[in-house]
């Protein structure tokens, strides 16, 4: 009972997005008809800009934090509490209370991943800041980080199998997630840090 308590109140948590919130409570708008038309911290930072960007950024990877700690509170097995924070991202992504259009997960990721794999996370983290710095480019950073963590967890050695398992399928559901700005890093056209982007899909 508590498994499926976890998993609900996991996803419903994940639900909320703050992008869609803000943006409509600042500028009136749907966020997700603006930008790159991701319910995400990286397009209210295009949208919106830095302050609400980064009060976004933090609400999304809390509610991966909450998904896991209100999942040790109950007391599953750590493994659930990771399903848990799977479940959160999917919430994100995939939002119940917004037609089920939603964003792509990574700050909700960084929450998840801050909590249960915390040194390949921070050093995933390191490495993407890093490239986002260089690049300007925030997907790249983020593709790296979801690509890199799950590698670290498996090379450290620390972790159980299901540890990774439940890694690499967050971090390979990221990858697809960001399949579009694959394809414009690939085509040149990625929008940088302080450019505008318009809807594309
Ligand atoms: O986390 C989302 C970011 O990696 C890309 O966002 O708006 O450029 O598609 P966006």
């Amino acid at each position: 009972m508590n498994i499926i308590f976890a998993i609900i109140i996991g996803y419903l948590i994940g639900s909320i997005s703050f992008s869609y919130l803000i943006a409509k409570k600042i500028k009136k708008v749907d966020i997700r008809t603006q930008g790159s038309g991701n319910a995400g911290a990286t397009n209210a930072l295009r949208v919106l800009g830095w302050g609400p960007a980064i009060t976004i950024l933090l609400l999304d990877a809390t509610k991966g934090i909450a998904a896991v700690l209100i999942s040790n509170w109950v007391g599953v097995d750590s493994w659930i509490a990771f399903l848990a924070g799977l479940a959160a991202i999917i919430g994100h992504n995939w939002p119940i209370y917004y037609g089920f259009r939603g964003g792509k997960g990574v700050a909700t990721t960084i929450g998840v991943f801050a909590i249960l794999v915390f040194i390949p996370a921070l050093i995933a983290g390191g490495v993407a800041i890093l490239t986002i710095v260089l690049t300007r480019y925030v997907s790249l950073g983020s593709l790296i980080f979801m690509a890199l963590t799950p590698i670290l967890t498996i090379v450290m050695g620390d972790y159980s199998t299901i540890y990774i398992i439940l890694a690499t399928l967050i971090g390979v559901l990221s990858l697809w997630r960001h399949r579009a700005n694959v394809h414009r890093l690939i085509k040149g056209t990625e929008s940088k840090i302080g450019q505008k982007k318009e809807v594309t899909s």
